[in-house]
């Protein structure tokens, strides 16, 4: 099958602050958005990417045109900007498999991809998860609620996995007065099953400032 990947870079970064938007970042001795591209690279057949309209100049210097298939110009949610990002695909040639990426998770092991890969024989999506370590409580003007159960909660990841026509007919039923963070919770919406599969906590969202350290910490030793 074919298998795209379409890498979604055109957010601000406000919550981790500083002056660069985070996926520009240096990281392990390069710009987070190369990490993302250079591991997804290796894995699929062509790669997408989604930019910020002020974004395009800087990231064309940092990637290479050949690295790329597509630059497609954000919007300003997160949901717009994977629905720009998967018309570009369609209007490329489509694909069979689409792993929806964030630019702003530098590390990716590969096995996560193959649970992916493997979990979509048999439904139209599948995402990376990992469980909750701490007590969830309900709490409102600082007075604690009930505890929520954390068995069944679990902290959700990209790459996301999907069957191309699958995702697109989904992004394009949504009503787009509504918002969403996650494209599996759009493909449920459209009727189809999504898969858990094991994620992996390499697979951190830089999303706080405190996040680069850590990161920086962890890249040079796990690529090694
Ligand atoms: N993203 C995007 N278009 C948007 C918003 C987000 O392409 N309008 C991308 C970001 O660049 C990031 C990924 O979606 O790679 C995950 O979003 P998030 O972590 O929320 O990044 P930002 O929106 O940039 O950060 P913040 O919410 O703190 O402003
Ligand atoms: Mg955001």
């Amino acid at each position: 099958p074919r298998t795209v990947a379409l890498i979604v870079a055109a957010g601000q970064g406000r919550r981790a602050g500083g002056e660069t938007p985070k996926q520009f970042r240096i990281v392990a001795g390069k710009p987070v958005i190369v990490h993302a591209v250079e591991r997804l690279a290796a894995l699929v057949d062509a790669i997408h990417l989604v930019v910020g309209a002020d974004q395009e100049g800087e990231v064309r210097r940092l990637l290479s045109e050949r690295q790329i298939a597509s630059f497609t110009m954000g919007a300003d949610s997160r949901r717009g900007s994977v629905r720009a990002g998967l018309e570009a695909i369609a209007q490329s040639g489509g694909a069979d498999i689409v792993l929806i990426h964030d630019a702003a998770r530098p590390f990716l092991p590969r096995e996560v991809v193959g649970r992916l890969l493997t979990a979509l024989d048999e439904a139209a999506g599948a995402i990376p998860v990992l469980p909750v370590a701490d007590t969830l409580v309900r709490g409102s003007d600082g007075a604690m609620g009930g505890t929520v159960d954390r068995a069944e909660l679990h902290r959700v990841q990209t790459p996301q996995a999907f069957r191309f026509a699958a995702i697109l007919d989904a992004h394009r039923a949504w009503n787009d007065a509504e918002e969403a963070t996650d494209d599996a919770q759009i493909l449920r919406r459209s009727g189809h099953d999504v898969i858990l599969v094991q994620g992996d906590e390499r697979l951190a969202k830089l999303t706080f400032p405190e996040d680069f350290s850590r990161a920086e910490a962890m890249l040079p030793r796990s690529t090694r």
